[in-house]
This record gives structure tokens, C-alpha cells and sequence, in this order.
């Protein structure tokens, strides 16, 4: 009963944690060259219907994986993580994990933030119509899921490295 718990957990933690991943090569591949090349009424449309859906989707799936992620790890280690660090597979979780949730924190508290801020300062400076300033924030607004990006294809592969260790 509880094995079978625990294998719903670890399935909603990897696909959780995968699409994620997903979504952000998306936001990356598709969403963000659209937006550089949008017309000014198109972009406002973006960044007013599209992106705030898209933030919202990255904070649940995002929530999901850590949430999952946390549940896995005391029930595998018997509530004492922190003995785990002693074998490669509790190394690498841990280094994961503490880089996952650091970064589904970021999401959190800094990043919707400043990019709430970058997408206002957008729609403001489109009505002054200042293409250099505009491609400026741009290239700000960008940066977020790019490194998003580098950070979770990191965390995924020490995941799956620790796999190989169990
Ligand atoms: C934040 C983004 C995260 C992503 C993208 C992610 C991704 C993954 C993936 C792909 C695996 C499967 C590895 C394999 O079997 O080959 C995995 C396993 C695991 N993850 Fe995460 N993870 C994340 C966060 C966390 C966090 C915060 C923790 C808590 C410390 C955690 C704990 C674990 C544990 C314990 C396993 C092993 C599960 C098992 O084999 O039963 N993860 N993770």
C-alpha cells in the first residue's frame, strides 16, 4: 500500500519535474523568438494573456516536483537526510534538490518580481515607441528561462546520475 503511494509519488515527481523542464525549452525555442519579433499590439497581447499563464503552469509544475521531490527523499532516507550525504546517491540528490528548490524559490520571490516589473516597463516604453530600449528589456526578460533552463537540465542530470547509485 504505502510501495504503491510511493510509486504515484515518484511518477508525478518526474513528470512534474520533466515538464518543467519542457516547458521552459518552449518559452526558450518558441515563445521568446515570437515575442522578439512581434509587432507592438501583438507583444502586448503576449505579455499580458500568454506569459502570466505561462509563469503560473512553471509554479505548479515547479511546486509539484519539489513537493514530490521532498516527500521522496525523508520517506527514502527515514526522515534523516542529512545521514544521506554519506552515500553518492544522497550526494547527488541533495545537490539536486537543494538546486531545484533554490531555483522554484527564485521563481517564487524574485523572479515574477523582476519580470513582472521588465513585462511594465514593456508595455510602457511600447507606447513611447523606443525600438532600443524595448529590445533592451527584452534581452532582460530572456535571461530568466534561459538560465531556468541551464540550472534544471543540471538538476535532472544529477537526478538521474543518483539513480545509477541506488
Ligand atoms: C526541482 C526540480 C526537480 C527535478 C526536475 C527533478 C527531477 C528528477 C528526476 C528526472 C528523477 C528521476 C531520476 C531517475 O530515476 O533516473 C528524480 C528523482 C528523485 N528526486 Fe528529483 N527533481 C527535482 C527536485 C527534487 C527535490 C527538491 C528533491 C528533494 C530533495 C528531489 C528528490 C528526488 C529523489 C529522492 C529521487 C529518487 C526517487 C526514486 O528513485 O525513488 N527532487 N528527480
Amino acid at each position: 500500500m504505502v510501495a504503491d503511494l510511493l510509486a504515484i509519488v515518484r511518477t508525478i515527481h518526474l513528470l512534474a519535474g520533466v515538464s518543467w523542464l519542457g516547458e521552459v525549452i518552449t518559452i526558450n525555442a518558441v515563445l521568446l523568438p515570437v515575442l522578439f519579433a512581434a509587432k507592438r499590439e501583438e507583444r502586448l497581447i503576449l505579455l499580458s494573456a500568454v506569459f502570466p499563464r505561462v509563469f503560473r503552469l512553471a509554479t505548479v509544475l515547479g511546486g509539484l516536483a519539489v513537493g514530490t521531490g521532498l516527500v521522496l527523499f525523508l520517506w527514502s532516507t527515514r526522515l534523516q537526510p542529512l545521514a544521506a550525504a554519506r552515500s553518492r546517491w544522497g550526494e547527488l540528490i541533495l545537490a539536486g534538490g537543494v538546486l531545484g528548490a533554490a531555483l522554484f524559490a527564485f521563481h517564487l520571490f524574485q523572479e515574477s518580481g523582476a519580470e513582472q516589473s521588465i513585462a511594465a516597463h514593456l508595455a510602457f516604453t511600447l507606447d513611447s515607441d523606443d525600438p532600443r530600449e524595448t529590445q533592451r528589456l527584452l534581452r532582460r526578460l530572456a535571461f530568466f528561462p534561459r538560465a531556468g533552463m541551464l540550472v534544471l537540465i543540471a538538476v535532472i542530470g544529477m537526478m538521474t546520475a543518483a539513480a545509477h547509485f541506488l
